[in-house]
């Protein structure tokens, strides 16, 4: 499969070019994608089926995603699993969700392992309680040396949450005299995002017609090319992904430059 490229600087979220070469993969092919998977809903309702059900068939998309994500070469998928902001759905869709991710795990794990996936968390996911957290923890570690792909699952992420938590250590970091204010630039803030290890975002998708980014990477997305598309996410497969890639492989990055 792909080769990976060596481990990324902290800080290298602010340095643009997914072209770099010797990552093993073709320049055109987006190393980190991420998908805010959104219409599970609509597509229940369009159907005439609770929303559960939406987010039922919005979890085999992953299953798709996932898998064409690591055979079409791209080295991290992150996915909007639930943002902060998602709490405010009624209790019984949010406790649906939290068993369906804990069912997804369960049955996700073997093939993680079988599939050489690594998984990693971003977002506040300890409010999701103990149980869920030791499963989720437990996926962590056990995928922890894979290095086909890193599935980056973000839950209970905000976007303004994970900037403002930047700038407290930074802060407390100047204030007990370990860093100067002048030196707090671009390349520390990006130091304290929960994607330091990540390489730059490339390509960011939404489903379901929206076109706003939820407060999903603000500070990530600043050159990533965004991709937003009509169908909803249990309709997401590998020819829209293999799309989606041939979009991106058709946008000329111009970074500020001309
Ligand atoms: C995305 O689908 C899943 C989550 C946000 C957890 P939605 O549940 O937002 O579906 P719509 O947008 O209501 O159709
Ligand atoms: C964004 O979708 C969050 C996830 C996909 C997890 P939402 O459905 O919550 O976003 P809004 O409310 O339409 O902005
Ligand atoms: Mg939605």
């Amino acid at each position: 499969m792909i080769a990976r490229a060596g481990p990324v600087a902290p800080g290298a979220d602010t340095v643009p070019g997914s072209a770099s070469p010797g990552t093993g993969a073709a320049s055109t092919t987006p190393r980190h994608v991420a998908i805010i998977m959104d219409g599970n809903g609509r597509w229940a309702q369009s159907r005439g089926l609770p929303r559960i059900a939406g987010h039922r068939a919005g979890a085999e998309a992953v299953r798709r995603a996932l898998q064409a994500a690591a055979d079409h070469g791209v080295e991290v998928l992150t996915i909007y699993a639930f943002s902060s902001e998602n709490w405010r759905r009624s209790e019984e869709e949010v406790s649906d969700l939290t068993a369906l991710m804990r069912f997804y795990l369960e049955r996700e794990l073997k093939t993680l392992e079988k599939e050489r996936v690594r998984l990693k968390l971003i977002g506040d996911y300890q409010a999701f309680g103990p149980d869920l957290v030791a499963r989720l923890e437990k996926a962590v570690e056990r995928t922890a040396s894979n290095t086909r792909l890193t599935l980056v699952i973000a839950l209970n992420y905000g976007s303004r949450a994970e900037i403002a938590a930047a700038a407290r250590t930074l802060a407390q970091r100047a204030l007990d005299g370990q860093l100067q204010v002048s030196e707090i630039d671009e390349q520390r803030i990006a130091g304290e995002m929960q994607t330091r290890e990540l390489p730059p975002l490339d390509l960011l998708i939404r489903t379901s017609g929206e076109v706003r980014l939820s407060n999903f990477l603000l500070w990530q997305a600043a050159y990533a090319e965004l991709l937003f598309l009509d169908i909803m996410w249990p309709d997401f497969d590998e020819t829209v992904f293999v799309d989606a890639l041939g979009q991106y492989a058709s946008r000329q990055r111009r970074f500020g430059g001309r």
